[in-house]
């Protein structure tokens, strides 16, 4: 088990802080849920990790919350980027095929609000927590089996 903690004061900090985080992920296939309440910054960690493994831009990451996943090819790694908020049960969860997301030997599947089902918590690599301090502030704790 690998534990790491990491702050920032910063949007530019996140991002950074993104590719430090990236680095744990590998190697791949890895799924990880990202804890966080809304606006903690989960996203914009997303947008640091994708920059880092080649898969996009920042400003091309942007929030699956009514696709429920994007996905980006990185130089080594497929990033699949989740977000689960909107979704409620776990027959609607199976349709997306998260299961085969991660059992590509390249994939990183980076799960939003994963923590609601158990069968996500159950099967995942790790989490990264979020928490919010005051203003910009942001720690992570990454932990990655
Ligand atoms: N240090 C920081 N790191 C990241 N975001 C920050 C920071 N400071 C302020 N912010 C702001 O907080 C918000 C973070 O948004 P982001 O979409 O990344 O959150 P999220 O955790 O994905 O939220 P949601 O659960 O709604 O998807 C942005 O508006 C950003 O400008
Ligand atoms: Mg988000």
């Amino acid at each position: 088990m690998i534990e790491r903690r990491f702050k920032t004061r910063s949007v530019n900090g996140t991002l950074a802080i993104g590719q430090n985080v990236a680095e744990l992920m590998l190697p791949a296939p890895k799924l990880i849920v990202l804890r966080g309440e809304l606006g903690a910054g989960k996203t914009t960690l997303v947008k640091g990790i994708a920059t880092f493994l080649g898969a996009a831009e920042p400003e091309d990451v942007t929030s699956p919350t009514f696709t429920l996943v994007h996905s980006y090819q990185g130089k080594t790694i497929r990033l699949y980027h989740l977000d689960l908020y909107r979704l409620e049960t776990e027959r609607e969860l199976l349709t997306l095929g998260i299961d085969e997301m991660a059992a590509e030997p390249d994939a990183l599947v980076l799960v939003e609000w994963g923590e609601k089902f158990p069968s996500i918590v159950a099967r995942a690599d790790g989490e990264i927590a979020i928490e919010h301090g005051d203003g910009d502030e942001r720690m992570f704790f990454v932990r990655v089996k």
